[in-house]
């Protein structure tokens, strides 16, 4: 599916700004959620930390899909597009008790916990509150995502989840609490995923501890997550702009064994939301360098970092001219920091000063990721409905 740029409308509208093609993002929610639903128990929770625009979230809540935050602003972005607390899980680290209150009190399916503390803490709240909390523990399954370092989280190392060696302890302690029912195991080993390998291997891991949990002390739990990770085809983003998820889930289908009603759970971020965005910015100077040309825009890395973050790949696409000659260029935002390069030696149309550029396969860890460096403005999202 070609995202077509409404680029009469886009002369109305302050530049830099992100623009959500709505059509491509409700055809993937719905490949996603068809491509899931021919399997049993299989259930998909969009990642809110890939995009929290308010319209977008809303698009994501009908397609019925649940929410995982990763904090307390997440959740309440999450209830707020009105997905049910019944479906949202709540991951991260360091959640504090401000948050862990409030989502005790708004009725979260699932707090995933990733330390002892942790799960003192959330027992302590949810006793204040003559409530049992529902959680799931996160285990760091050990297994080498092949994506850039960045942007794994499941190997030892990793701040994340909790290593097999202290399972025990922290399974015996949660049984132990009178306000915390364990009801899953929570695994995501990265992000930006293509190889089903890497999946296949973190079906194995699954496999082997399920069955040893379920040997040792004949603990078989309801919900299993695997976290999300699926990537995207960043060099592509119209060939490809819809991700294999019928690949993905058979992939999961045929490799991990659940034992009979177990709910196998998804959370996907990028996947879902990334090919339907794109970062719109004006060419404000062409300037010939000694040995360079640049192309200066008015988007700079504090709209979208993870080329700065990451040296990660989008395409630019000159929405004003496809048609001029190619000529090679650096483009750079006006930030004053080396890093604020989005391309370097990429052959594009030849530019001019207000030219209209496309930053492509933006839409995931795009406007979520922005800040305010240099005393800039967020930049705004736009969805095409709205346009
Ligand atoms: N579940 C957990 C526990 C996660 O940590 C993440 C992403 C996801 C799900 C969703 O992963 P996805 O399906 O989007 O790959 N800012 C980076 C990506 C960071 C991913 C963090 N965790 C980037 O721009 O590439």
């Amino acid at each position: 599916m070609k995202t077509l740029f409404p680029l009469k409308a886009f002369n109305n509208i302050e530049t830099p700004f992100y623009f959500y093609d709505t059509e491509l993002l409700r055809e993937t929610l719905s490949v996603a959620q068809n491509e899931a639903a021919k399997y049993d128990g299989f259930h998909v929770h969009y990642a809110v930390k890939a995009n929290f625009n308010p319209g977008l979230l809303q698009i994501v809540q009908r397609s019925g899909m649940g929410a995982d935050c990763v904090s307390g602003g997440e959740v309440q972005a999450a209830l707020a597009a009105g997905i049910p607390a019944s479906k949202i899980v709540f991951a991260g680290v360091g959640k504090t008790d401000k948050e862990i209150a409030a989502s005790l009190d708004a009725g979260i399916f699932c707090f995933n916990i990733e330390s002892v503390p942790e799960a003192a803490a959330i027992e302590a709240l949810a006793a204040e509150r003559s409530m049992i909390a529902s959680v799931a523990i996160r285990v760091n399954p050990n297994v080498a995502a092949h994506t850039h370092s960045n942007i794994t989280t499941g190997l030892a190392e990793n701040k994340f989840g909790i290593n097999y060696e202290q399972l025990d302890e922290v399974i015996d302690f949660i049984e132990a609490q009178n306000h915390l029912s364990l009801i899953g195991l929570h695994f995501h080993i990265g992000s930006q995923i293509l190889a089903m390998d890497d999946f296949i291997a973190l079906c194995g891991r699954v496999n082997e501890l399920q069955a040893m949990l379920n040997e040792k002390r004949g603990l078989i739990l309801p919900h299993i997550n695997v976290g999300g990770g699926l990537g995207i085809r960043y060099d592509a983003p119209d060939e490809y702009s819809i991700p294999d998820f019928a690949r993905y889930f058979a992939t999961y289908s045929k490799h991990l064994k659940l034992f009979p009603g177990q709910q196998l759970h998804f959370e996907l971020g990028r996947s879902l939301v990334a090919q339907c965005g794109s970062l719109i910015t004006r060419v404000i100077y062409v300037k010939h360098g000694t040995c360079k040309r640049f192309v200066i825009v008015d988007a700079g890395m504090n709209d979208l970092v993870r080329p700065a973050l990451y040296e990660a790949y989008h395409r630019i696409d000159n929405l004003t001219a496809e048609d001029r000659p190619d000529e090679i260029y650096d483009v750079v935002g006006p930030i004053c920091e080396s890093s604020d390069v989005f391309c370097k030696d990429r052959k594009l149309p030849q530019t001019e000063r207000g030219d209209i550029l496309a930053i492509r396969s933006a839409g995931a860890y795009g406007e979520a990721m922005a800040f305010g460096y240099n005393c800039r403005t967020l930049p705004k999202g736009y969805l095409s409905d709205d346009l």
